[in-house]
């Protein structure tokens, strides 16, 4: 039984999986500055008053806990993280790992040294689309992939302040999100698409943005557009666009193969649909079809059972659960580990140099080779 701590009250995405393996796991804390949050997690998860702790620190420390899942603003993510470490717990964090290219590498440094399991929690690679999509890849539906489009937007500039309106408090995104230059939320358009692409890995991103035009005065982008240019010589364009008015679309994908492509839908009744060639019609990519009136068979198996029925964003977050439960039983770090998450965050960071400089292109290191600290390093 895995005994799990919750900072932050995102954490709560996580309360119906671990409530649907009751054999295997178990919240046993929670934390968060917040009175209102803590009560909620006794109602929620029926945790006592000896459970619930206002400071991180004192739960590290007194809760029953081996694993920690951090969800608290992003600028303190790789802080918690290597406190969690140190205190001899699993973690598993939300995106983004983290706001500085030192903190990823110090991040994985604690992480080699911890020998404990570090999850990087992006649930949009578990969304159901994205695994049906992925399972055709793997087959070679659409032939050898070569480019893939992510796209996140999502109008969240009242986020910014605690009334939701300017006359409020700025919250921690008005300075980590829509204050940051560049493509500060990157991965839940860049991971899906780079998880089709296997373990190819981005190795240089140039990113450009039309400006700044809210009327909010935010300091950020209003959007960017960033190309990120993969090992193999492939090549994958993300959007993030958290300012312009107009309807959300977080998860917009496209892929584009030698016998054909996908594109997720946009909206209006658009849907999800793919055009490929095959024996039968080897000019199928010449029409769409339905993705899930055709293909949903090949969903994963997984998928298909009832275990994560209940589970947010279509059962993806149980099996984001399961697999850091799963990483913890067997010593062996999931797929989206330190790695990933540290790859797929320094786009962000990366980006911010490049669109304040042009479009300039920024070389993103190899963060999965042991880089010794004399060449942790930004290329200029
Ligand atoms: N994966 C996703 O789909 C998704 C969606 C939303 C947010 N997020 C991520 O989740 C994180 C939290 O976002 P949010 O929207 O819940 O933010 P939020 O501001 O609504 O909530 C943050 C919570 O953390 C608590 N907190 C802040 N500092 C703390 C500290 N030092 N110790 C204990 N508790 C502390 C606050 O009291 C608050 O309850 C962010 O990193 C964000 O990027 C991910």
């Amino acid at each position: 039984m895995i005994k799990i701590g919750i900072v932050g009250v995102r954490g709560f995405s996580i309360v119906s999986a671990v409530k649907a393996m009751p054999e295997e796991a178990q919240i046993t804390a929670m934390c968060d500055l917040s009175e209102a949050a803590l009560d909620e997690a006794k109602e929620r998860i029926g945790l006592e008053d000896s459970q619930c702790y206002r400071i991180y620190e004192d739960m590290l420390e007194k809760a029953d806990i081996d694993a920690v899942v951090i969800a608290t603003p992003m600028q303190l993510h790789v802080q918690h993280a290597i406190l969690a470490l140190r205190a001899g717990k699993h973690v598993m964090c939300e995106v983004t790992a983290g706001i500085t290219m030192d903190e990823l590498w110090w991040l994985i440094e604690e992480v080699e040294k911890s020998g404990k399991i570090y999850m990087y929690a992006e649930n949009y690679c578990y969304m159901p689309e994205v695994q049906l999509v992925r399972s055709m890849v793997k087959k070679g539906m659409f032939g050898e992939i070569y480019y893939g489009e992510g796209e996140y937007t999502h109008e969240c500039s009242s986020l910014c302040y605690g009334d939701n309106t300017p006359a409020g408090k700025p919250t921690w995104r008005h300075f980590w999100q829509m204050g940051k230059r560049g493509a500060f939320y990157p991965t839940h358009s860049l991971g899906p698409v780079m998880q089709w692409f296997d373990d190819d890995r981005v190795v240089a991103i140039s990113t450009f943005s039309p400006g700044r035009h809210n009327e909010w005065g935010l300091r950020g982008d209003d959007l960017t557009q960033t190309l990120c240019q993969l090992e193999s010589g492939k090549l994958v364009k993300i959007r993030v666009d958290t300012l312009s008015p107009r309807p959300h679309c977080m998860t917009y994908y496209s892929i584009q193969g030698t016998k054909g492509c996908y594109e997720a839908a946009r909206g209006l009744g658009d849907v999800a649909k793919v055009a490929l060639d095959t024996d039968e019609d080897p000019k199928g990519h010449e029409n769409w079809r339905s993705l899930w009136d055709n293909y949903r068979d090949l969903l994963p198996e997984r998928y298909k059972d009832e275990a994560g029925k209940d589970a947010g964003h279509g059962g993806g977050d149980y099996y984001i659960v399961a697999d850091f439960i799963e990483a913890i039983k067997t010593g062996v770090q999931p797929e989206l580990n330190v790695y990933k998450g540290a790859e797929w965050t320094s786009v962000a960071l990366l980006s911010e140099l490049s669109v304040m400089n042009g479009g300039k292109t920024m070389d993103v290191p190899n963060f999965r080779k042991n880089m010794p600290y004399s060449e942790q390093i930004i290329k200029l």
